[in-house]
């Protein structure tokens, strides 16, 4: 099973959830981070050594394929895993068994596999970064976690739950948000997705002064970010062409100052004249420079 998704879309959360949730659940859950281990030590980390078969290797050594055993291996960032590192995996996967490095006798193992990447592996196939059979066997089961700002209605559920976490952790008495505050929230674009949300909402809680959060209490990109992204993710969601989204803006703009055209003109940092004229043309009219 392959679980995509961007950083901190809640990947190994979910690689628990399915664990936990299974017949394994009693086995344990292995982690193990592909980028974070070297290349070399990558083989005998996954499959175990035996004594001698390499300079480092003084005793036998079990891999975490076996600590797994029965229980799920969930491999982060798999498209880190070098390529001859993946056609072993793909061996131990069909013929349910390992070789420790340096052994010439088989284990059997009885592993669950679930992959996780923030990248595109088809992509990676293409490039022949990463092996095509082993691609499909993990892909048999795809599960793609969307990012928040596609789902931002999970939002409110999510700042309630950090909320209760961080203030129980804390003691500190925090009852919610302010309107403002959640509206900023909202329409934030979040590029660190779940991860960054609970970040934002820990920050909070420590610079709280009262028993609500403001927007205050939310750094600076969050707080930039009101209402302006709302409108682009609108637009793109209705596939809006370029002069609609000018025409959408600018009339926003106008709202906002008022109808006063001048402080329209500065905000959208256009002359006056060019205002004119995009307004005339908004409006169907033909334009006269009077
Ligand atoms: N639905 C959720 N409910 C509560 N917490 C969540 C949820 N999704 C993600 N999180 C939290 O967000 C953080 C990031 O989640 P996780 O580590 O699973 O992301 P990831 O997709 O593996 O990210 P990366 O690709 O950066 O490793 C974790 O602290 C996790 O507990
Ligand atoms: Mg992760």
């Amino acid at each position: 099973m392959l679980i995509t998704g961007e950083s901190g879309t809640g990947k190994e959360l979910v690689a628990k959830a399915i664990h936990y949730n299974s017949d394994r659940r009693d086995a344990p859950f292995v982690p193990v981070n592909c980028a974070a281990i070297p290349e070399q030590l990558l083989e005998s980390e996954l499959f175990g050594h035996m004594r001698g078969s390499f300079t480092d290797a003084k005793m036998d050594k079990r891999g975490l394929f076996e600590e797994a055993q029965k229980g799920t291996l969930f491999l982060d960032e798999i498209s880190e895993l070098p390529l001859m590192l993946q056609a072993k995996l793909l061996r131990a996967i069909q013929e349910r068994e390992i070789r420790r490095v340096g052994a010439t006798k088989s284990i059997p193992v009885d592993v669950r596999i679930i992959a996780a990447t923030n990248l595109n592996l088809a992509e990676a196939v293409k490039h022949k970064r990463f092996r095509e059979h082993f691609y499909y066997r993990l892909n048999v089961i795809e599960l793609r976690l969307p990012p928040l700002r596609e789902r931002r209605e999970d939002i409110p559920i999510l700042v309630d739950a950090f909320l209760k976490k961080c203030a129980d952790s804390r003691g500190k008495q925090v009852k919610g948000l302010s309107e403002s505050a959640l509206a900023m929230l909202a329409d934030y674009a979040w590029p660190g997705n779940v991860r960054e949300l609970e970040n934002v909402i820990e920050r909070a809680v420590t610079l709280s002064h009262g028993d609500m959060i403001g927007a205050d209490d939310l750094p600076v990109q969050v707080q930039g970010s009101r209402g302006d992204r709302r409108i682009l993710d609108e637009a793109a969601e209705h596939t809006l062409p370029l002069h609609e989204v000018e025409k959408e803006y600018i009339v926003k703009i106008l709202e906002k100052t008022g109808g006063n055209k001048y402080q329209a003109a500065h905000v959208l940092g256009i002359d006056r004249k060019t205002l004119y004229r995009k307004l005339a043309e908004i409006e169907g009219k033909p334009h006269s420079d009077a």
